[in-house]
């Protein structure tokens, strides 16, 4: 199963240039060469819209908030096996179990 990074598409973090994160971790993605083992994809909303933009990777459950443009290169790192960005890790571990919950159920 390819993994997924899921970035937040709605209408506050779309406000605060998740569209151009979409796109450039997608572009990031394949030039490293993670197609094969990664899906960037929009998501409708992750429930913590002041704290966007929103990246989530799943299934193993890394969540990035507040994540600019400058940040991309490292998330890209990251999706290839690099170390996790550890300032981009501020979102609350409740919502954080609930929203996993959440896509663990298959909703995406
Ligand atoms: S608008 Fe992105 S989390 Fe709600």
């Amino acid at each position: 199963m390819k993994r997924i990074c899921l970035v937040c598409q709605n209408v506050d973090c779309k406000n605060r240039g998740s569209e151009e994160i979409m796109k450039e971790l997608q572009q990031r993605a394949s030039d490293k060469g993670l197609d094969a083992d990664w899906e960037v994809k929009p998501y409708m909303c992750f429930g913590a819209c002041q704290e966007g933009p929103n990246v989530v990777l799943y299934p193993e459950k890394t969540w990035y908030a507040g994540v600019k443009k400058d940040d991309v290169g490292e998330i890209a790192e990251h999706m290839a096996g690099g170390p996790d960005v550890k300032r981009l890790d501020t979102i609350d571990a409740s919502l954080k179990d609930l929203i996993y919950q959440l896509l663990d159920t298959g909703v995406f």
